[in-house]
């Protein structure tokens, strides 16, 4: 309830009205509020079919750990900006577990939706405690959310 709030407030000073709140002084990097859901059309299948709004939701299970804005701060988990394309394991200065260092590959949309079902089965021993989405549709949705939001700007 607490992290749907914290949306909520980001959407409101994001979108620059009169009554954000004071913690939107220093958000001037922040993207205007508009509506992504066209660019869910752009997005390779199934991602295409995606709804923005519902990922948008389904990443407040991550924000606790993780935030996706470029230079923010790693917490629990790392930064995830500009995942789609990463390395495992190369967020600039977090310390992952030996799983993660070990792990070798590069991520995109599918080793999301394997890790993202249940990180402890796809990368045993790795120090990120989530039991995984298991519901098909709103992984896709979050997914479609991560490709939007941790995109780097043109
Ligand atoms: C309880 C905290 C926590 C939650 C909740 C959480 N994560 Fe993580 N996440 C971590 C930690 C810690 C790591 C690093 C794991 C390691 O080193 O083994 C991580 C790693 C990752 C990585 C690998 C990044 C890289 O640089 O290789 C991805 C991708 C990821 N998380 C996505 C997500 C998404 C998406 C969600 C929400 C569905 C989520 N996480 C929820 C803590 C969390």
């Amino acid at each position: 309830m607490r992290h749907l709030l914290v949306i909520g407030l980001l959407t409101l000073s994001a979108c620059g009205s009169p009554q954000t709140p004071s913690t939107s002084s220093s958000s001037a990097t922040a993207p205007a509020q508009v509506d992504r859901q066209p660019e869910i059309a752009d997005l390779p299948a199934p991602y295409n079919e995606a709804n923005y709004e519902a990922g948008r939701r389904a990443f407040a299970q991550c924000r606790s750990c993780h935030v996706i804005q470029a230079g923010a701060p790693n917490r629990v988990g790392p930064n995830l900006h500009g995942v789609f394309g990463r390395h495992t394991g190369t967020a600039p200065g977090f310390t992952y577990s030996q799983a993660l260092q070990n792990a070798d590959f590069v991520w995109d949309a599918d080793h999301l939706d394997h890790w993202l079902q249940n990180p402890q089965t796809f990368l045993p021993g790795t120090r990120m405690a989530f039991p995984g989405v298991h519901d098909d549709t709103q992984r896709r949705d979050l997914i479609a959310y991560l490709m939007i939001e941790s995109k780097p700007e043109e």
